[in-house]
């Protein structure tokens, strides 16, 4: 008796609408900063942040993608890119729990950048002190993988030509006590999974190996939004960053999706 009223009253005390009154039940605002990886699909570039704002977000859930192309971690502050992103964390911090995800690498190791890996490193936790002193929390981004094979072994292999910035990426995170999500390495695993003929079919244009088209930030956008839910789980829990479950399927099991 006292069981089954017991399970009536935590049933019917469960159902009632839970209030709003923690931190963490506002609406998280996405701030997306790097490079062309993450930017907007164009002629000169396209990454994954389109399609995780897309696709992904709900429930007053907002995103704005700052990706330029051809950034650095220098030149996304030189440039005015980066002052721009802390301004609206000032702007959202009241209405909504302002997270920036930072992403660059591609063009920091171009040897015409001459940005050491020391520098890129220091840089990258410049950037999260700066958005802690802002209000916001920042999320590290190891580089989204390029989609370039190497054969020699007989199973093509991705080539791993960003293994340096995804550990510098991991160093930052970890001596500024930043959350990091790993993109480098599950995009890696997945596109050695799916193989190169279906990773082809995201490029941007038929040659272009490293910018994704709309299909392809779907996809990826799909992926970060997966990594974020593994390091906030709340933000899944409360229906803020969901992923499509037969795109999540496929993720996990490494199989093939077109939206
Ligand atoms: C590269 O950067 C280093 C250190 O800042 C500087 O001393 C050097 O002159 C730079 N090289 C070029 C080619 O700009
Ligand atoms: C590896 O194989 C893929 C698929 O056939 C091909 O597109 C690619 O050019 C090859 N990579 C190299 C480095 O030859
Ligand atoms: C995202 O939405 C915008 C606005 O509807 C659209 O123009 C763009 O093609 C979409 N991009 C992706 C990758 O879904």
């Amino acid at each position: 008796m006292k069981l089954s009223f017991l399970s009536v009253f935590l049933t019917s005390a469960l159902a009632l609408p839970s209030p709003r009154s923690t931190r963490n039940d506002i609406p998280p605002f996405f701030l997306l900063a790097g490079d062309s990886t993450t930017a907007v699909q164009s002629s000169g570039g396209g990454g994954w942040g389109d399609g995780f704002i897309n696709t992904t977000l709900h429930q007053g859930a907002k995103g704005i993608n700052y990706g330029h192309n051809g950034a650095t971690t220098v030149s996304f502050r030189s440039g005015g890119d980066w002052a721009t992103v802390l301004s609206k964390v000032e702007e959202y911090k009241s209405d909504y729990r302002a997270f920036v995800t930072i992403q660059f690498g591609h063009n920091d190791q171009k040897a015409s950048a001459n940005i050491s890996i020391a520098e890129y490193t220091s840089n990258l936790e410049q950037f999260a002190e700066d958005v802690k002193n802002a209000g916001g929390t920042s999320i590290l981004v190891t580089p989204l993988s390029r989609r370039n094979y190497d054969n020699s072994t007989g199973t093509p292999l991705v080539i791993e030509n960003l293994a340096d910035q995804r550990a510098a990426t991991i160093e930052a995170a970890k001596n500024t006590d930043t959350s990091y999500i790993d993109l480098n390495k599950a995009s890696t695993d997945y596109l050695n999974s799916i193989g190169p003929a279906d990773a082809y079919t995201y490029n941007l244009a038929s040659d272009d190996y490293t910018h994704l088209n709309d299909e392809g930030s779907i996809v990826f956008g799909g992926m970060v939004a997966s990594l974020i839910d593994q390091d906030f789980a709340e933000l899944k829990s409360d229906g803020y960053v969901t992923v499509k479950a037969k795109l999540l399927t496929a993720l996990e099991k490494g199989e093939y999706y077109w939206p």
